[in-house]
């Protein structure tokens, strides 16, 4: 069943969601506009199209351009918050680099923890910044089942997300005081572009699978559900907290 998101009004409000030409980047973004919010779409030189067509007209504020992995590129952002004040901030774009530890090299370790943490928290500083200014806002961060988790071969993504967990954590403290609540999301197995690999070796999917209590591998509007709980006043007592979107894996 399509799930149903109406009862939540963003209305009023400007979201920033990174990462959003594709996968859970993209169905959050649409969730936002759909329950009111107005959009400003990250992307990272990829064509935009498809991501802005599925937003309601009224709703697209504007599209980013922004390479996260650029060390010098934080100060992209600021003409674009200037500009459009960011009430939601939802920080989804990240990486995956696959190689056994005895063998991971240190350029793709710092390009994830580059992407995946470092620009996570230049981003959400100047966000915050802003939002501690007007006394309220709400920062979502999309981690992992890895961040609780080491995974096999990924040791630079494990530690990126589990590092996002203590930064949401340290984050929700620091902010707390001036109305912004700061949370993540760890989706378990989610079908995109990102898992497409893993999704069609049949040996790795039949045996992730049988480890689903739901019984099936997530949807990104799984991950946008709860996204749109954390972006609107229904959260507001809720800091601090990473929400596991995952058919229950983490509970087997
Ligand atoms: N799918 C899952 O099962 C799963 C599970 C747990 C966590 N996650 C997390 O969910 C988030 C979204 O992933 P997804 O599954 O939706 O995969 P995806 O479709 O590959 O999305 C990743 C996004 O990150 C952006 N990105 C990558 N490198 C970038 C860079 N250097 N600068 C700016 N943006 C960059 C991509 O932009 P371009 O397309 O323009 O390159 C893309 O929009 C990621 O943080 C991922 O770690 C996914």
């Amino acid at each position: 069943m399509e799930p149903r998101w109406q009862g939540i009004d963003l209305q009023g409000k400007t979201a920033l969601v990174t990462g959003a030409r594709t996968g859970i980047g993209q169905t959050v973004a649409i969730a936002l506009a759909n329950a009111g919010a107005r959009i400003i779409l990250h992307g990272h030189g990829g064509a935009m199209g498809e991501s802005e067509a599925l937003l309601p007209l009224d709703r697209h504020l504007t599209t980013v351009s922004v390479d996260l992995s650029d060390r010098e590129a934080a100060s992209a952002w600021d003409s674009v918050l200037d500009a459009w004040p960011v009430d939601i901030l939802v920080n989804n774009a990240g990486i995956i680099h696959r190689q056994p530890f005895l063998e991971h090299e240190k350029e793709p370790w710092d390009d994830v923890l580059q992407v995946n943490l470092t620009a996570v928290f230049e981003l959400s500083q100047k966000v915050a910044r802003q939002m501690s200014q007007r006394e309220g806002g709400k920062i979502i961060h999309i981690a992992s089942l890895l961040s609780f988790q080491g995974g096999i071969n990924v040791a630079g993504y494990a530690a990126s997300k589990h590092a996002l967990v203590g930064l949401t954590q340290a984050m929700a403290n620091d902010l707390a005081g001036y109305g912004i609540q700061v949370n993540a999301i760890a989706p378990g197995y989610i079908q995109t572009h990102n898992t497409e690999a893993l999704s069609r070796d049949p040996v790795r999917s039949e045996q992730i699978l049988a480890r689903i209590p739901a019984g099936r591998w997530g949807r990104p509007e799984d991950v946008a559900g709860a996204a749109l709980f954390l972006a609107s006043d229904l959260s507001n007592y809720v800091t601090g907290h990473t929400l596991v979107v995952d058919g229950g894996w983490m509970g087997r």
